[in-house]
C-alpha cells in the first residue's frame, strides 16, 4: 500500500486554484493501492487571526466540500487536524530538529508576513507543522499545487536529516503536482496566484459561487491588448490563465483550445469559459447543499480522526524512542 496525505486550510471558500490541486486527491483515491488521508488543516488556519465562529463554519464547509468534489469517506480518511494530537506533538519534535535559516528562506512566509503588521510565531513555524502532518503518516505521496513545492522540499530535508542522525525513522515523501493548472493565477492580476486571502472578490472564483458572480469574474478578468489566443505565460499571462482554467474544467487540451479559438477575440473564449465553469461546479454545489447540515458529516470526521490517531500515534512513539524519551 502507498500512503497519500494532503491538507487544505479552512480559511475561506475553496477556489478554482485549490480545486485544480484537489482533482488529484480524487484521482488517487481510485487506485486501491493507495491509502489516502485528507486533512482539514485548521491548526494552520490560526497562524493568522480567525473569528472563532467563522473558523467553525469554514471547517465544516470544507469537510462537506471534500465529499462534494467526489472523495468517498469509505475509501479515504477525512479528518480535522486539531482532533489528532500527533500533529502538534511531532511538530515540536521537528522544530528541535530544524533551523531558523531554513524557515527564513520560505517564500510563502516572506510574502505573507510582509503584508502584516504583527506576525505570529506560528506563521513562522507553519512549514514545520506541515512537515509533521506529512511525516506522521509515513506518507509516500503528497498531492498539492505548485506553491507548496518549497514546503515539501523542506519536509524531505527534515526527514532525511532525522534519518541520518537517529537511524531510519521517516518515509521520505514525494509531491504530486497537476500537469495543467498547478498554479491558477488571480483573475484581476494574473502575475499573482489565485488566493483565498485576496480581498478583491473578483480575483477568484469559489466552488460555491453563484452563476452571476462567476460570469462577472470571468468577463472582467484581465487580459492584454492584442487579441490573439495562445498560451504564453510571459507575454500573455491573463489569456494563458483563462486557457488553463478552460483546459482543467472543460477537460480539453490547450492545443485544441488554441485551434478552436483561432482568429476569434477574447469575448467568445470568456463567454464559453463561463459556461464550462458553471456546468462543472453545478453538481458539486448540489451535493454540498445536501451534506452541509447533515449529522453524517460529523460522524465521518469522528471516525476519520480515530483512524488518523491510530496511525500517527505509532509514528510519534517511534520518533520519541529514537530521540531517547522515556516511554511506558
Ligand atoms: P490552501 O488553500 O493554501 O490550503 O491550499 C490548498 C491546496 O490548493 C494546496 O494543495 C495548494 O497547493 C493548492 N493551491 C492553492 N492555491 C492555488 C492556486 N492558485 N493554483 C493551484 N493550486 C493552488
Ligand atoms: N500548507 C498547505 C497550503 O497552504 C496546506 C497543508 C498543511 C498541507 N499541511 C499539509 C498540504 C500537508 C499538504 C500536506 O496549501
Amino acid at each position: 500500500m502507498k500512503r497519500v496525505f494532503s491538507g487544505v486550510q479552512p480559511s475561506g471558500m475553496i477556489h478554482l486554484g485549490n480545486y485544480s490541486a484537489m482533482q488529484n486527491f480524487v484521482k488517487l483515491q481510485e487506485d486501491s493501492n493507495n491509502d489516502c488521508f485528507y486533512c482539514i488543516v485548521d491548526l494552520h488556519s490560526v497562524t493568522v487571526p480567525q473569528d472563532p465562529k467563522v473558523l467553525y463554519e469554514n471547517s465544516l464547509e470544507l469537510a462537506a466540500l471534500y465529499i462534494a468534489i467526489g472523495l468517498d469517506p469509505k475509501k479515504v480518511t477525512l479528518f480535522l487536524q486539531s482532533q489528532v494530537p500527533a500533529h502538534t506533538e511531532l511538530a515540536w519534535l521537528l522544530q528541535c530538529n530544524s533551523y531558523m535559516g531554513e524557515l527564513n528562506r520560505m517564500t510563502q512566509f516572506k510574502d505573507k508576513s510582509q503584508k502584516m503588521t504583527s506576525v505570529t510565531t506560528g506563521l513562522y513555524t507553519y512549514p514545520i507543522l506541515m512537515a509533521a502532518d506529512i511525516l506522521a503518516y509515513d506518507t509516500n505521496y503528497v498531492p498539492v499545487g505548485d506553491d507548496q513545492k518549497q514546503h515539501l522540499e523542506l519536509t524531505r530535508d527534515i526527514a532525511l536529516r532525522f534519518n541520518n542522525k537517529f537511524g531510519n525513522t521517516f518515509t521520505v515523501p514525494e509531491g504530486i503536482y497537476p500537469k495543467v493548472g498547478a498554479r491558477i493565477m488571480s483573475l484581476d492580476d494574473p502575475t499573482t496566484k489565485m488566493s483565498k486571502s485576496n480581498p478583491n472578490e473578483f480575483s477568484k472564483i469559489g466552488l460555491l459561487e453563484t452563476d452571476a458572480k462567476i460570469k462577472k469574474s470571468i468577463m472582467r478578468a484581465t487580459t492584454d491588448s492584442d487579441s490573439e489566443i495562445r498560451l504564453d505565460w510571459e507575454n500573455k499571462p491573463g489569456v494563458s490563465n483563462l486557457l488553463t482554467l478552460y483546459s482543467v474544467f472543460g477537460n480539453i487540451s490547450i492545443k485544441e483550445l488554441e485551434e478552436k479559438y483561432k482568429g476569434q477575440g477574447y469575448g467568445n473564449l470568456k463567454k464559453d469559459l463561463v459556461q464550462v465553469i458553471i456546468n462543472y461546479i453545478k453538481p458539486i454545489k448540489e451535493r454540498y447543499n445536501e451534506l452541509r447540515g447533515s449529522d453524517e458529516l460529523k460522524e465521518i470526521l469522528k471516525e476519520g480522526a480515530m483512524r488518523a490517531n491510530e496511525i500517527s500515534s505509532d509514528v510519534v512513539k517511534r520518533v520519541k524512542d529514537k530521540m531517547g524519551f522515556v516511554q511506558f
